[in-house]
């Protein structure tokens, strides 16, 4: 019984280590613009995983409920009808770190400050269309 336990305690401990899960989203612009594939092709070239995706119609109530840390915000109602003027692809990314690695590889906000090669500073056409969204912790996630 002890040495189940030991099993279950040390799973569970290598299971937390590398099987972070963290959501991604590719924006309508860059799914309008035919970067699904490239952006799919750099988070897997990084050797984090796409265990779920889906293409979807982001609605404006969900839109607005997903973002509702930003409402009352300047850029808010822009946001919503960008995020909301085609289909985005939603992803589940997971790996040992996803959250950091996945906002290392997006880039900054701005994808004119975002590092080179990042996939907003390759694709991102402003602030409110930045390609893509990463979440910036296992919780939002
Ligand atoms: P995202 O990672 O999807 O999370 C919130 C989004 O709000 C962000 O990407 C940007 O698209 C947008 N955003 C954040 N700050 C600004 C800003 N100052 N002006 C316009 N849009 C912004």
């Amino acid at each position: 019984m002890q040495y189940i336990s030991y099993f279950l305690a040390l799973f569970l401990f290598a299971s937390s280590m590398y099987a972070e899960e963290s959501f991604s989203m590719i924006k309508p612009r860059a799914v309008t613009e035919q970067h699904i594939g490239a952006i799919i092709d750099q988070i897997e070239s990084s050797g984090l995983k796409v265990v779920a995706l889906k293409m979807v119609k982001f609605e404006t109530a969900l839109a607005k409920q997903f973002y509702a840390e930003h409402e009352g915000k300047p850029f808010f109602d822009a946001l919503i009808q960008k995020m909301t003027s085609g289909p985005v692809v939603a992803m589940v990314i997971e790996g040992e770190d996803a959250v950091r690695r996945l906002r290392t590889l997006v880039g900054a906000t701005n994808p004119e400050q975002a590092a080179p090669n990042t996939i907003r500073a390759r694709f991102g056409k402003g602030v409110t269309e930045n390609a893509i969204h990463a979440s910036d912790s296992v919780a939002s996630a």
